[in-house]
């Protein structure tokens, strides 16, 4: 069981939604030491069927027939799994599932969302070490992978000090430190990058930093402030991959092109490809393709937006030849899978009614435009999402829909 080498790595963050393939595939290439996958929750992934497509060599994980987890063999040597558990066998059950194709499996142990804490998981585990240590023993002892955690800190130091002890105790080979409080968030607050030394003083384990981390010199920066081993980007990431580039960031357009032709390379559904693309463009709303983006109902629509019609056409081409498949736009589905659909299409609803009512206190004070791509995200795109678990009974579905708003906000 060899635990990753985290040395002076820059690591891709777990992010639900963003961090899917396509986006894990264009980080390595452009740099990324390490990738995690989004958040999966433990009951949404555990058992599901392991199915390698021929066309491309993804590998689908499905669940009722639907891709809840997309990987591809040659990101396995650099990927973590992070799953989000309240429950020791559940957690374990998850990672033995996705065994063979990942390198290290992490306990998300940072979300404060309250989907995520009502169900005990995420930062609710901050406050029942004893709870988060036994998911993690249970990992370390029986999954035959590396296993590491991602947490918050306490404003206690003494607290936050006795309980990464705790952690790094159960036999873990790195511990990620988003360096916020449980209540803070990263749009408002700014990362305490003063606590980090403390904790690298107090573990012997690689200790991985999180939280602002924005420019590809933050590494060193922070390795002289803190001596931590390595860095993690969240939404610098997410705005723009190439932050990985030691020769500096590329242009957005260029970045949106990899990506599209990333998408269809591995076959990434379109509502998916459509809400990264937005998140690209968050700052860039004046764009002439912004809108046009908004306004994509299916695959086409968003290259065509993109200006780039003419290599899904290339792409549908070659497909065909091959007689491969080469829709993008529904959820592969098998028969009989209707009344899962029902279910889905109600939770929907319900969702919807929820984030109208969330909505009004979440994206109080937001411009306009982050409204409408709220809006459009929401009502488009949720509902055919697939390896971000918005369709599926679980608290997956949950999970997403909150974590939309967060990314937004
Ligand atoms: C869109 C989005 C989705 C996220 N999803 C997850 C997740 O699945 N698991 C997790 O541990 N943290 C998640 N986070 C938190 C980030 O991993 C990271 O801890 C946080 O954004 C702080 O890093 P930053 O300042 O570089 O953005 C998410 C953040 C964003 C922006």
């Amino acid at each position: 069981m060899q635990a990753l080498d985290y040395s002076n790595a820059r690591i891709l963050a777990p992010m639900v939604r963003i961090g899917t393939l396509p986006v894990r595939l264009m980080a390595l290439e452009y740099g990324a030491d390490l990738v995690y996958t989004p958040e999966i929750v433990d009951k949404a992934i555990a058992g599901a069927e392991r199915v390698v497509n021929e066309d491309n060599g993804t590998i689908d994980y499905l669940m009722k027939g639907v891709s809840v987890f997309k990987t591809h063999p040659s990101e396995k040597s650099k990927l973590v799994f992070q799953v989000g558990s309240a429950n020791a066998e559940l957690a374990l059950q998850a990672a033995l599932t996705v065994a063979q194709d990942v390198s290290t499996i992490d306990l998300n142990c940072g979300c404060p969302k309250r989907f995520s804490t009502h169900g005990g998981m995420g930062s609710a585990l901050l406050e029942e070490p004893e709870k988060l240590c036994g998911i993690l023993r249970n990992l370390v002892q029986h999954s035959g992978l590396p296993v590491t955690c991602k947490i918050r800190i306490f404003p206690d130091r003494e607290k936050t000090i006795k309980l990464v002890k705790m952690i790094e105790a159960t036999g873990i080979k790195a511990l990620g430190v988003h360096c916020r409080y449980r209540d803070e968030r990263p749009k408002k607050d700014p990362a305490h990058w003063d606590r980090l030394k403390e904790i690298v003083e107090a573990v012997s384990i690689p200790v991985i930093a999180n939280g602002d981390v924005m420019e590809f010199e933050h590494l060193t920066k922070l390795q002289e402030l803190s001596g931590v081993t390595a860095v993690m980007y969240a939404r610098k990431a997410e705005a723009n991959v190439s932050v990985f580039r030691k020769e500096g960031r590329l242009p957005l357009m260029e970045v949106v092109q990899t990506y599209i032709r990333k998408c269809l390379e591995t076959r990434n559904h379109h509502s998916n490809t459509k809400y990264v693309l937005m998140q690209m463009f968050i700052d860039n709303t004046k764009s002439p393709h912004y809108r046009p983006l908004c306004d994509a109902k299916n695959f086409r629509a968003v290259c065509k937006a993109m200006d780039m019609e003419h290599e899904l056409d290339a792409w549908v081409a070659s497909q065909s030849a091959k007689g491969y498949p080469t829709d993008l736009d529904s959820v592969p589905r098998k028969a009989g899978e209707e009344k899962l659909q029902q279910q889905q299409q109600q939770q929907e609803k319900a969702r919807e009614k929820r984030k109208l009512e969330q909505g009004v206190n979440e994206e109080a004070g937001e411009s306009v435009t982050k409204k409408h791509a709220a809006e459009v995200v929401e009502k488009e795109e949720i509902k055919q999402d697939s390896e971000s678990l918005a369709i599926l009974p679980s608290a997956g579905a949950e999970h997403v829909a909150v974590a939309c708003v967060a990314a937004l906000t």
